[in-house]
């Protein structure tokens, strides 16, 4: 291994590049020109052949106050010097407890309890097995499918799978777990150049009361949706579909639970989207923004009720048969509760809120730019949809995604022809003029 400080190798030699199989990247692509990245810092990396990017991404949807923020790195490090590990099962350490009980106040209405997990995905499988057995405890064992929606991303494990809307990571895993979709709630005839939540599509949360008129009505045990769908592309429920949502839930006896691992954190502008819509749901998923992504945590909010319903039995038998060896990982709790402690000294979330129109004037002007067909724009995230190239879709994304890499020195996502713009809280004015210059040029000569 290098010293800490030197760089790693600016090129890997072939076998390097060939054992390690990358997560939701084009491989063979990525190893004839890899993207090696060196060293982080606020909204920037290095690259390990000494080039410095701005980071549009926030890392992946994560590093919402910027990268290597210096109390995160420093009580990481502390931590590691102090309790590497604590078993989660029949043991604790007191942070977890604290994080959990910090958690809960920053949730909105009776949401008092956390389990904790490493991951988005482990948290999206936590919640449906808890709506699952939740509802087998009360008697109601007949509750065992899911209703998700089109273009919505849950993660990556079997349940996160089986209710995600993307038909491509779907296809090869298929049959999953029994799940209805709702309709998709975008239509660009309708919502084109979208800033917020658009006033088109509150109504299609009916759909929900259509799937319940076919279905027994006592079949469903729980909703699972993206208040602001993320890695599909930048969806914003329109007004007044959450609640509607939330109303039909609620009188069927149906569990509503909200995926904010992408929302949680001050991406729309609060601690958790659920505050920005005045909906309480019954459980919400987190991850990425509670470290900062320093370190992997995540976990499940959830109403005291819920989780009062599986303290029952005998006491010396564990109430969920459910948990990871690294459930309240001693690190993971160390950078949150650090993280937490950031995002309100710097008042991080009024920031976002702050920034929000001026993100969205400075995005909506790339509108007319070559190529550029729709722009949504919600909180700090924005999705450019491309006009994708006959017979080749996301190509014209795969290009663009990479002359911002290789020749503007910015990172962005793009999900097949949408380019995804999601940067950190901590974003000046002059980083959000640079990003939108940088894809303009990009645009400019675009093929
Ligand atoms: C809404 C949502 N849920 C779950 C996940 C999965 O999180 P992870 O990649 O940490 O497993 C993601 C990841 O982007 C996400 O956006």
């Amino acid at each position: 291994m290098p010293p800490q400080d030197a760089p790693f190798p600016a090129r890997l030699d072939a076998s390097e590049l060939a054992a390690y199989w990358l997560p939701f990247t084009a491989n063979r692509a990525f190893k004839r020109r890899p993207r090696l990245i060196d060293r982080a810092e606020g909204m920037h990396y290095h690259t390990t052949d000494g080039r410095s990017l701005l980071d549009a991404m926030s890392g992946l949807w994560c590093c919402n106050a910027g990268h290597c923020r210096a109390p995160i790195v420093e009580a990481i490090s502390r931590q590691a010097a102090r309790l590497d590990y604590a078993p989660s099962f029949q043991a604790g350490h007191a942070a977890a407890f604290q994080l959990a009980s910090r958690l809960a106040k920053l949730a909105p209405g009776e949401l008092d309890r956390v389990f904790f997990c490493n991951s988005g995905s482990e948290a999206v499988d936590t919640a449906l097995k808890i709506a699952l057995a939740y509802h087998k405890l009360a008697g109601a064992s007949t509750r065992t499918r899911f209703v998700s929606r089109e273009r919505s991303y849950h993660g990556s494990c079997l349940g996160g799978t089986s209710v995600g809307g993307i038909a491509q990571n779907r296809n090869l895993f298929e049959p999953l777990l029994d799940t209805i979709q709702l309709r998709s709630t975008y239509s660009r005839e309708r919502q084109a150049y979208a800033r917020g939540e658009p006033e088109w599509g509150g109504d299609l949360a009916d759909g929900l009361s259509a799937i319940l008129a076919l279905e027994d009505r006592v079949s469903i045990a729980a909703v699972i949706v993206e208040p602001m769908a993320g890695a599909a592309g930048v969806f914003a429920s329109p007004q007044g579909y959450l609640q509607r949502l939330r109303e039909i839930t609620r009188a069927h006896g149906i569990l509503l639970i909200f995926d904010e691992v992408i929302t949680g954190f001050g991406r729309l502008g609060h601690a958790f989207a659920a505050e920005r819509y005045g909906v309480v749901p019954d459980m919400i998923c987190f991850a990425k923004g509670v470290t900062n992504g320093a370190a992997p945590l995540g976990g499940v909010v959830l109403r005291g009720r819920i989780h009062d319903a599986f303290m029952q039995g005998p006491e010396h038998v564990p109430e969920l048969a459910h948990g990871f060896t690294y459930s309240g990982h001693p690190l993971g709790v160390a950078a949150a509760n650090a993280t937490l402690d950031l995002y309100r000294d710097e008042g991080l979330f009024e920031r976002a809120r702050a920034l929000e129109p001026v993100f969205a004037d400075a995005v909506h002007g790339l509108k007319g730019a070559p190529h550029v067909v729709d722009i949504r724009t919600i909180g700090l995230a924005a999705g450019i949809d491309l006009a994708p190239i006959d017979g080749s879709p996301g190509l014209r994304g795969a290009r663009a995604f990479d002359a911002a890499f290789f020749e503007e020195d910015l990172v962005i996502r793009a999900v097949g022809d949408t380019l995804v713009l999601a940067p950190a809280l901590i974003a000046t004015e002059a980083d959000i003029d640079a990003i939108t210059s940088r894809i303009r040029r990009i645009l400019a000569t675009l093929r």
